[in-house]
């Protein structure tokens, strides 16, 4: 019988039936087998397709019967096959604290980017890395301002509200591009920090790094600047390339990585910081939580899986390019991706064809700020996105 997904929770349960009401649970041999025979199986598409996948990375089992999830930016294809050994060895070490992994991934991660580990944060998903910046920001007393995009990714702030820091937006430009221009004139006094997303989230747009280091570089310490850089793994166009090795240069800029997109690994909850030494201690100084071991061992062996990596990024490039063109046949504009994601225009309001997609078994992003007409999909395996393309003529209320 192929271990489905209802199989693998049912069977990773603590077996403690047969145990005395005082004794420990524990995980049976059986159990424990079913688990792991679980988490190595090959992918069983949901669906027949006619295209022809071609290499495709291996795929965890669906983690629910339901629709097909296409709208959290999440990676089908993790974890990569060494990361999902890493997992399973990672049990052994669970009684302990992570120490010894926590500075093992600093020190890899400080290697791959020619970087001192004093420089390197590790936090459980760079979601915390935004909440701490948020606590940064909000450090210096009442009155403190973000400034940041409108529409791009709203956990930083979302929780710098809560921390009493407010948000000054500045619409996207024509090119749905971050308007570092307007940006950089919205800086004041109050400014304490500035969020730059790229590629960015929701539009899938990118800045080139050229035109984002002159703009990193002209605003004043000590007003932060944090570039998030959560997708630059699947970016792809001439000139669109990480800022990390600016941190060496100026004091004032953080760039967030996480192990959530090309790694598949949202589950585990591991990104990272990079910046000067004494803003870096800065940022650790308020982290609340411990990364977690399995999430932290997991990093490590997809780190090292390189070719996972390379075939996710192709494979998901290929489907994003096949979605782009099937968009421009149906004569919808989109703008040029740079994530794992693609974001279009339906001429209809996104909540009536989120439904419409819904109701067809594909569930699409929410509705974004200045963009009630626009829809985010993110790029699934070929036959989610074989899927999708399938339903959406229908749901445009188009022909195909
Ligand atoms: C731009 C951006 N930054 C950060 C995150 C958070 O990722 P993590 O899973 O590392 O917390 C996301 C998640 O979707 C994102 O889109």
């Amino acid at each position: 019988m192929p271990a489905g997904p209802a199989t693998i929770r049912a069977d990773l349960r603590i077996d403690s039936s047969a145990s005395p009401p005082d004794a420990l649970p524990r995980l049976s041999r059986r159990t424990a087998l079913f688990g792991a025979a679980a988490l190595l199986a090959p992918f069983v598409p949901r669906f027949a397709t006619a295209a022809p996948v071609t290499a495709v990375p291996a795929v965890a089992p669906q983690p629910s019967a339901g629709p097909i999830r296409l709208d959290s930016n999440e990676n089908p294809y993790g974890p990569s096959p060494a990361a999902r050994r890493a997992i399973l060895a990672s049990a052994i070490e669970a009684p302990r604290y992570a120490d010894d992994a926590f500075q093992e991934l600093i020190a890899m991660l400080a290697d791959a980017q020619h970087m001192d580990r004093s420089q390197i944060v590790v936090g459980s998903g760079s979601a915390e890395l935004l909440n701490m910046a948020a606590m940064l920001a909000a450090q210096g007393g009442p009155g403190g301002e973000l400034i940041a995009a409108q529409p791009t990714f709203e956990q930083l702030s979302a929780f710098a509200a809560n921390v009493g820091v407010e948000t000054r937006w500045v619409p996207l430009d024509a090119a749905h591009l971050h308007d570092l221009a307007a940006m950089r004139a919205a800086v004041t006094p109050r400014t304490r920090l500035v969020y730059v997303c790229n590629p960015n989230n929701p539009t899938a747009t990118a800045l080139r790094r050229d035109a984002l280091e002159a703009f990193i570089r002209s605003v004043p310490a000590p007003t932060l600047v944090l570039v998030d850089e959560a997708y630059i793994d699947l970016a792809d166009a001439e000139g669109v390339a990480s800022v990390a090795a600016l941190t060496h240069d100026c004091p004032n800029l953080i760039v967030l990585r996480t192990f959530s997109k090309i790694h598949g690994l949202a589950g585990l909850r591991i990104g990272y910081g990079m910046a000067q030494t004494a803003l870096a201690e800065r940022l650790r100084n308020i982290q609340l939580a411990f990364p977690n071991v399995t999430g932290l061992r997991a990093a490590m062996a997809s780190l090292g899986d390189h070719g996972f990596i390379t075939e996710t990024r192709r494979a998901l490039i290929t489907d994003r390019t096949r979605i782009e063109a099937t968009l421009d046949r149906l004569g919808c504009a989109h703008t040029r991706s740079q994530g794992n994601f693609v974001f279009f225009d339906v001429s209809m309001p996104i909540v009536t064809f989120r439904k419409a997609m819904l109701d067809r078994g594909v569930r699409v992003g929410r509705p974004f700020q200045r963009y009630e007409q626009w829809a985010r999909v993110t790029v699934g395996t070929h036959v989610e996105v074989d899927r999708f393309l399938e339903v959406l003529p229908a749901a445009l209320g188009r022909t195909a």
